[in-house]
C-alpha cells in the first residue's frame, strides 16, 4: 500500500513537471506566431488510429510515444547500402538508379524561357559579372568534423524527389531546375512539397551526399585541426565599433526618412590582389582544396548608394535534428542556409549568419578570417552538425529554452570554399525597396522574370527553381506515421523548407527578420547572444 502511494505520488510529480516544462517552453519561446505545423494540429492529431495516443497528445503533449525509436545519423544495419556497396565492388551498375552527374553548369541545355543578355528591362548592357571584391571576400565554411549530411547539389536533390500536394503525389515527371516553377500554376506554395522517393530513415546515399565533402587542403592551417574535448575560445581583436555616422551610410539604406536611390555605384577601378587564384574551373581540371562538387548559390542584390549585398546560399539534402535524452527532434528533408556579406563601395562591412529562423549579424572586422593562400582576409563561418545553422565560432550554441535543451555544435571540420563552385545571379529587388519585404512572392511572373538574371560567369544558369513557391522536402509526417512523434511541442519531422527567394533578399538592414537587428562587434559579444530571432 505504502509503495503504491509512493509510485502514485511519483507519477503525479513527473506529470506536473512535464506540464510545467511544456508551458514554460511555450512561455519562453520568442516566436509568437504559430508554425505551419501547429496550424494543422487538429487534423494532424486525428491521423493517429489509437484513441489513447490522441488523448495523450491533446492533453499532455505526448504525441506518438509508441513510435519512439533510435534515430542515428548512420544506419549500420542498412541492407540497401550494403547491396549498393557490393554492386560497386562487383563493378556493376544498379538498374533504374539515378546517376549523379556532374555536368558543368555552363553546359545545361536551355528551355527557351531564359533571358538572354540584354533582355533585362532597364538594362541595356550585357549580363553583369560578379565583382572580384565579392569573390575576394567570399565566405569559407567549416563543416562539422563528424558531419553525416554534406552539401548537396539541388539538381541531384530534385532527381530523388517527386512533387506532392500535401501528402498526395502529383504524378508529374520531368521536373528539373529549369521548369520547377511550372508547379506553381494553380497551386498554393504552402501545399507543394518535393517529397523524397525513398524513405529517408533508410539513409539513401544522396541524402548524405558524402561525395560532396570538400577536398582537403594541401596546406592545412595547423590551428584548423579539430581539437579534442572542449574547444578553446579565441578572442579576436575586433577594433573599434562602427560610429553612428558610419553605420548610417550602410546599415539601413532604406531606413525611415531615406530617399531610395537605385544606382550603379560599384567601383570599376577595383583591382583584385589575387584575381588569378580563382579562375573558373573547367571540368577536366584537378580540383583544389576546399572544392565541393555541390555548387553554392550566389545572389547579388544592388541596394543603391554603393551598397551591394552578396547572399551565399548553401543547400543540404537533409537536416538531422538534435537529440535530447536520446530523442531526436527537428529533422527535415531539404535544408537551405545562407550568409550575407554587405559591401559598401567594394568594402565588406557586415556578415549575417543564418541560424534556424533567425541569425546574428557581425561587423566584418569582428569575424574570424581565413589563413593560407587564397584564404586570407576572407570570413570564416561554422556550419553546425546536422542542422547546418551558421555560427561565427566553434563550440556549443543552445537555441531552444528552457534549460538550453537543444544546442547546436560547431568545430573546425573540413573547410569548404564555395567560391570554387557556385551558380551566380543578380537579383533586382527594387520593387520591394523600403518595405523590407519578406519575400518577392505575390508579384506577376512577368515582373519576377525581369528581376532575376544569371551572372556573366554562368549565362545559362537555370532559373525555374528560383521561382518555385513550394517546399524543398517532405511535408511533416502525420502522427499516424510510425516515423513521427512530438514531445514538448517539438516534432521529430517538420516541413521541408521554402527556397531562398523567401529569405527576405530585399532587406534593408542586414538581418533576415524585421525585428531587432544589432551588429555584434566581437566574437565574445556574439557568444553571449544566442537564440536571436
Ligand atoms: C493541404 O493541407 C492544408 C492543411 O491541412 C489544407 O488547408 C489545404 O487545403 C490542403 N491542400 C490541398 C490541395 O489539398
Ligand atoms: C497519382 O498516382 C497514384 C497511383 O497511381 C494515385 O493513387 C493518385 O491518385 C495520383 N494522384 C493524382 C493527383 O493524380
Ligand atoms: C531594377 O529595376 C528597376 C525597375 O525595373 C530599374 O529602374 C532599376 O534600374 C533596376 N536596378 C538595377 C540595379 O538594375
Amino acid at each position: 500500500m505504502y509503495h503504491l502511494r509512493r509510485i502514485g505520488v511519483a507519477v503525479i510529480l513527473i506529470l506536473l513537471t512535464w506540464l510545467g516544462l511544456t508551458s514554460l517552453h511555450k512561455h519562453l519561446d520568442p516566436n509568437t506566431h504559430k508554425s505551419d505545423e501547429e496550424n494543422e494540429d487538429a487534423r494532424w492529431i486525428a491521423t493517429s488510429q489509437y484513441w489513447l495516443d490522441r488523448q495523450a497528445c491533446r492533453w499532455m503533449g505526448l504525441c506518438g510515444l509508441a513510435h519512439w525509436h533510435p534515430d542515428p545519423a548512420v544506419r549500420p544495419w542498412n541492407r540497401k547500402l550494403e547491396d549498393r556497396e557490393l554492386q560497386e565492388i562487383l563493378g556493376g551498375e544498379e538498374e533504374g538508379q539515378v546517376e549523379a552527374d556532374y555536368v558543368d553548369w555552363d553546359h545545361i541545355p536551355g528551355d527557351g524561357e531564359r533571358l538572354r543578355p540584354g533582355d533585362w528591362v532597364g538594362d541595356t548592357r550585357v549580363l553583369k559579372d560578379v565583382p572580384q571584391f565579392v569573390l575576394d571576400h567570399a565566405p569559407l565554411i567549416h563543416l562539422y568534423s563528424g558531419e553525416q549530411f554534406w552539401p548537396s547539389d539541388i539538381r541531384e536533390h530534385l532527381a530523388h524527389t517527386t512533387a506532392y500536394s500535401n501528402h498526395s503525389a502529383l504524378n508529374i515527371s520531368h521536373l528539373d531546375l529549369n521548369n520547377l516553377h511550372t508547379l506553381n500554376e494553380g497551386r498554393r506554395g504552402r501545399d507543394l512539397f518535393m517529397h523524397s522517393k525513398e524513405d529517408v530513415e533508410v539513409r539513401p546515399e544522396w541524402l548524405g551526399s558524402a561525395y560532396n565533402k570538400p577536398i582537403p587542403y594541401d596546406d592545412p592551417d595547423p590551428e584548423d585541426e579539430p581539437e579534442e574535448g572542449e574547444l578553446e575560445f579565441v578572442e579576436e581583436d575586433a577594433g573599434e565599433a562602427p560610429s553612428q555616422e558610419e553605420l548610417e551610410t550602410w546599415f539601413d539604406p532604406y531606413g525611415a526618412g531615406k530617399k531610395q536611390k537605385v544606382a550603379q555605384p560599384l567601383p570599376n577601378n577595383y583591382r583584385s590582389p589575387r584575381a588569378d587564384l580563382r579562375k573558373r574551373l573547367l571540368p577536366e581540371m584537378p580540383k583544389p582544396g576546399g572544392y565541393s562538387p555541390a555548387p553554392a548559390v550566389l545572389v547579388l542584390v544592388d541596394k543603391g548608394d554603393g551598397i551591394l549585398d552578396a547572399f551565399w546560399f548553401y543547400f543540404y539534402s537533409y537536416n538531422l535534428g538534435t537529440t535530447v535524452l536520446g530523442i531526436r527532434f527537428g529533422n527535415h528533408i531539404g535544408d537551405w542556409e545562407h550568409s550575407l556579406i554587405r559591401f559598401q563601395n567594394g568594402v565588406p562591412k557586415a556578415v549575417f549568419f543564418s541560424a534556424h529562423s533567425g541569425g546574428l549579424a557581425y561587423a566584418y572586422k569582428a569575424v574570424e578570417k581565413g589563413k593560407g593562400e587564397g584564404r586570407e582576409g576572407r570570413p570564416v563561418l561554422y556550419s553546425a552538425l546536422g542542422s547546418h545553422a551558421m555560427y561565427a565560432q566553434p563550440g556549443k550554441h543552445p537555441y531552444v529554452l528552457p534549460f538550453k535543451l537543444l544546442a547546436d555544435v560547431t568545430d573546425k571540420g573540413p573547410l569548404w570554399d564555395p567560391a570554387l563552385n557556385y551558380l551566380a545571379y543578380h537579383l533586382n529587388t527594387s520593387i520591394t525597396h523600403g518595405a523590407d519585404a519578406k519575400s518577392l512572392t505575390n508579384l506577376p511572373m512577368s515582373i519576377m522574370k525581369e528581376s532575376l538574371q544569371p551572372a556573366a560567369t554562368n549565362p545559362k544558369a537555370p532559373m525555374g527553381w528560383w521561382w518555385f513557391k513550394g517546399h524543398w522536402g517532405d511535408k511533416f509526417y502525420d502522427l499516424g506515421d510510425p516515423r513521427q512523434w512530438r514531445f514538448v511541442g517539438q516534432f521529430h519531422y517538420v516541413n521541408g523548407p521554402l527556397g531562398p527567394r523567401f529569405k527576405n533578399l530585399g532587406r534593408s538592414r542586414v538581418c533576415q527578420s524585421r525585428g531587432e537587428c544589432r551588429i555584434v562587434n566581437s566574437l565574445k559579444e556574439g557568444k553571449k547572444r544566442s537564440w536571436i530571432g
